[in-house]
């Protein structure tokens, strides 16, 4: 997002015109944003064999899946819906990741037919694999890596306590699970969480996955996961890519030498390549003066982006109907009945109602996470590319509120 003749434009476009065609609250993408993160990762790991797997569930619109494709991205999918959505925007089987969490293995079995990479992330399943498949299906091994590493309680998944993989102490039954069927195991993936800064964690998941990789024989690559660091307030620090790519490069290529092979490295982004092209647009409804504050009632809230409820996250606000004028402090609340603050005493150009907030870093995990709570509508969704300006979801109406909700006549 850029000021540019008082105004302020996404690759040229107007943000107010977008608000004002396509009305609030609405979410807006910069598709060259995520080429560019795109590019960042790619370069960063040029001198190792990467293959980019991007996390559907940040953000699924079809459009972004295919921008991701044309990019020459593949993905992770966490359901066996996110698998046929990339099989819809036309991702080869071969290029989708599988990576669900306590599902039933009616799920893994239709992933399979449908040709997918199963990433298995816990024993009883990797057993009824084993029992079911034998080694006619390669797989992938989700280990848990024991480090706390993650910007909260909630996104960090790789400790001891966490549901998720299943535990680096436990690869001895891995092992013996793997001899009994002749399991063909592709691939080790660890995920530590999200939200993670330091190159540091990434070499100590990657010195796990080396140790445990030297047990098995035919693997074709490793997965680190995701979980780089993205800036949400100014002079956030962020993720090093360019350290973190030399470090864990180096790492990995000393480690393909003694392994005998040179391996594909996988990781599995969703919020560096897609949070900071996004913004929501809402509209200020209410400008509300308390003895305590000032609050902004938009019509947006927890229904449309929950990241501040839910993990405390910053997201920027700019008043973007101002761009001089007087700055005032304000608290921008939601119009949920629940205590849905979005972001708490923010310094902004006087707003008035009716004026326009866009709210930044909505790319990740915000339309995604969007649900119908007090009966309110999803909004519409908007990619801006090569200078247009294109609707890619309609916002929902009355009727969808409605829909599959079945009267039986009372
Ligand atoms: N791979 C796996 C196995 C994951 O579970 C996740 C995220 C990712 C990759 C992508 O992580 P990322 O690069 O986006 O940090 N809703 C939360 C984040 C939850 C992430 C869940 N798993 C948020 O909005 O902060």
């Amino acid at each position: 997002m850029t000021i540019d003749n008082q105004q302020y434009q996404v690759q040229g476009v107007p943000l107010l015109d977008i608000a004002s065609e396509y009305g609030t609250p609405v979410y807006v993408y910069d598709g060259q944003k995520i080429l560019d993160q795109v590019a960042t990762l790619q370069n960063a790991f040029s001198s190792v064999n990467l293959k980019i797997k991007y996390a559907t569930k940040a953000l699924s619109n079809i459009n972004i899946l295919k921008l991701m494709k044309k990019a020459g991205t593949g993905v992770d999918a966490v359901s066996i819906e996110e698998v046929k959505l990339c099989l819809h925007v036309g991702y080869e089987p071969s290029e989708i990741m599988f990576t669900p969490n306590c599902v039933a293995f009616e799920e893994i079995q239709e992933a399979v037919d449908l040709g997918v990479m199963i990433n298995i992330d816990n024993i009883p399943m990797l057993e009824h694999f084993g029992t079911y498949y034998g080694n006619s299906v390669p797989l992938c091994i989700r280990l848990n890596p024991h480090i706390l590493a993650g910007g909260n309680a909630k996104i960090s998944v790789g400790h001891i306590d966490s549901k998720f993989g299943i535990s680096i102490l436990q690869l001895k039954h891995v092992l013996k699970i793997v001899e009994v069927h002749n399991l063909k195991v592709a691939g080790l993936h660890v995920h530590t969480g999200s939200d993670i800064l330091d190159a540091e964690v990434f070499l100590k998941g990657a010195e796990i996955l080396f140790d445990a990789a030297k047990e098995f024989k035919d693997l074709q690559f490793l997965d680190f996961g995701g979980g780089f660091k993205v800036g949400y307030k100014e002079g956030d620090i962020t993720t090093d890519m360019v350290e973190v790519g030399r470090k864990v490069s180096a790492a990995f290529k000393e480690f393909c030498k003694n392994y005998g092979r040179e391996l594909e490295i996988w990781f599995e982004p969703g919020k560096f390549l897609v949070s900071e092209c996004g913004y929501l647009l809402v509209n200020a409804n209410v400008v509300k003066s308390t003895p305590a504050s000032t609050f902004i009632g938009v019509d947006s809230g927890l229904n449309h982006l929950i990241r501040p409820m839910m993990y405390d996250a910053y997201h920027g606000v700019e008043n973007i109907s101002r761009v001089t004028g007087p700055d005032r402090v304000y608290t921008i609340v939601g119009y949920i009945c629940e205590t849905d603050t979005i972001a708490a005493d923010r310094k902004l150009k006087e707003v008035k109602e009716g004026d326009v907030l866009a709210i930044k870093n909505a790319g990740a995990y915000g339309f995604s996470m969007a649900s119908n709570y007090n009966s309110r509508l999803r909004p519409a969704e908007v990619l801006v590319l090569d200078g247009k300006a294109h609707l890619i979801r309609a916002r929902e109406s009355f009727e969808d509120i409605l829909r599959h909700q079945i009267d039986i006549g009372l």
